[in-house]
């Protein structure tokens, strides 16, 4: 039996170790399942905070229960660690690294490069190294397989390759790590199969393709999907504004259809650390083969442009009331990506504020998930840091306009606008206020 096969058998006994490298809002959600399903898992992390959280039995991400972290802590399950040479330890690794884009927009993948190259140096026969870092199709085959066959051993002979992309929506209740399919695709068919054994522990679901490159591309696909549904209602947005339409009520009916449909809606920009770069990954690797993807661009424009509409908007909701921005009290509700969560990264509230502090607006925000808001230095602006106010009845009244950016479930919009003076909502937040509607004003 070659070592490759003897992986299998310790992963259906389940003694193989998992190593889990980058423990973010991805790595720590598998850390735990595979610790549920009874295998011993160490978390790979240059933030050495993160691991000693994790060390002291403690979760800091919100979908991740501290009741589990704490319970699989104490049984010996949950392991973290910032000393690298542990990988060696590991028969399979998970790599959930970060794939950001650099400052021109190009895909940033130092991460994965760094990551792999740590365990290049602890390479061993026998194991099994997945990636699950979003990437352009072909990073597997042309990047991440090259470094690892500097250690001198070979793939599908002496260790297996995997990519399986990740596919976890932070804070949605129905959909959890074990219930959402989980895609694979190996290098060669035995690193297909036993990536397959190694999920089917922790998944309902596997599906294995063909390759890497398919697998990569299974990704970029669903993500792309949704980030031109996504400019196509923010387009159809601009649109019922123009022909005086409230485009939350024409996307509703039509979402009534029960076939050939599916609803999106608009909104005050795209955010995230996925649909805003994702898409870029794939045009960018188009492009070295000359191939333009005029979806993806169009999309991203479209979507780029909305923080941008926001803020003009607010200028015009002031105008109508004989109000400049500049000086205007204008105090931002929810600034988070996405309703429930903390996670600021890309959310399009970063850029409305910009905008408005840019024209003078007095910016304030109230966020229950966000209490501290880092904003980077911009024109004639010095880097700052915003702190949440409270949402009292006097920040409320107060204000000159409130803006719903982000549509926190905890948030009560009928005492916002019962309160405040004008509202600009540019989520439907307040579609079930009754009282005093004439106040609202809708993206
Ligand atoms: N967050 C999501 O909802 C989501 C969903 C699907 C896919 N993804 C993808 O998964 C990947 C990870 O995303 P995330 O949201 O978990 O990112 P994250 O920033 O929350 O976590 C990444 C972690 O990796 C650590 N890290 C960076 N380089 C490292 C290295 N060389 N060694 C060890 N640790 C390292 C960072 O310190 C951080 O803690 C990205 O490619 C992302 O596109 C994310």
């Amino acid at each position: 039996m070659t070592r490759l096969q003897e992986l299998g058998d310790r992963i259906d006994r389940r003694e193989a170790r998992i190593g889990v490298v980058g423990l973010g809002y991805v790595g720590l959600p598998l850390v735990v399942e595979f610790a549920k399903a009874g295998f011993r898992t160490t978390g790979f992390e240059l933030d050495g905070e993160k691991v000693r959280q994790l060390k002291a039995g403690r979760s800091y991400i919100e979908d991740v229960s501290a009741d589990d972290v704490k319970k699989f802590r104490a049984s010996g399950h949950i392991d973290a660690t910032t000393d690298f040479a542990e990988l060696a330890e590991m028969d399979v690794i998970n790599v959930c690294v970060p794939t950001p884009l650099t400052k021109t927009k190009d895909p940033d993948v130092s991460f994965i490069v760094r990551a792999v190259e740590d365990i290049k140096t602890r390479l061993r026969a026998g194991q099994l190294i997945i990636l699950g870092s979003t990437t352009y199709p072909g990073t597997t085959h042309e990047l991440f397989v090259p470094i690892l066959e500097q250690s001198g051993l070979q793939v599908g002979t002496d260790f297996s390759v995997a990519f399986a992309p990740e596919r976890i929506d932070p804070a949605n209740k129905t959909f959890k790590v074990r219930n959402v399919p989980k895609v694979v695709g190996g290098e060669t068919p035995l690193c297909t199969d036993l990536s397959v054994k190694v999920f089917e522990k922790i998944f309902d679901t596997v599906v294995p393709v063909s390759s890497s490159q398919s697998a990569e591309m299974v990704k970029l696909l669903e993500n792309t999907f949704r980030a031109i549904n996504i400019g196509l209602a923010n387009e159809v947005a601009l649109m019922c504004d123009k022909l005086g339409l409230d485009v939350w009520e024409v996307i509703d009916a039509a979402a009534t259809k029960p076939y050939g449909y599916m609803k999106f809606q608009p909104g005050p920009g795209l955010g995230g650390h996925c649909i805003p770069v994702d898409p870029t990954y794939l045009s960018w690797k188009m492009k070295a083969l000359n191939f333009t993807a005029r979806f993806i661009e169009l999309a991203t424009e479209i979507n780029g442009h909305m923080p941008d509409y926001v803020a003009e908007k607010c200028g015009h909701i002031l105008n109508e009331e004989r109000l400049p921005v500049n000086g205007s009290g204008i105090l931002v509700l929810g600034v988070a990506y996405k309703p429930d969560v903390g996670d600021m990264r890309e959310s399009p509230a970063l850029d409305v504020i910009r905008l408005l502090q840019e024209r003078g607006g007095r910016v304030s925000y109230h966020d229950p998930h966000v209490p501290e808001l880092h904003l980077e230095g911009h024109g004639h602006h010095e880097a700052a840091v915003l702190k949440s106010v409270d949402l009292t009845d006097d920040a409320l009244r107060s204000a000159d306009l409130v803006v719903i950016i982000t549509n926190h479930a905890e948030v009560d919009y009928d005492r916002v606008v019962r309160l405040a003076g004008r509202i600009y909502d540019t989520r439907n937040a307040c579609a079930k206020v009754k009282e005093g509607r004439e106040k609202i004003r809708k993206l």
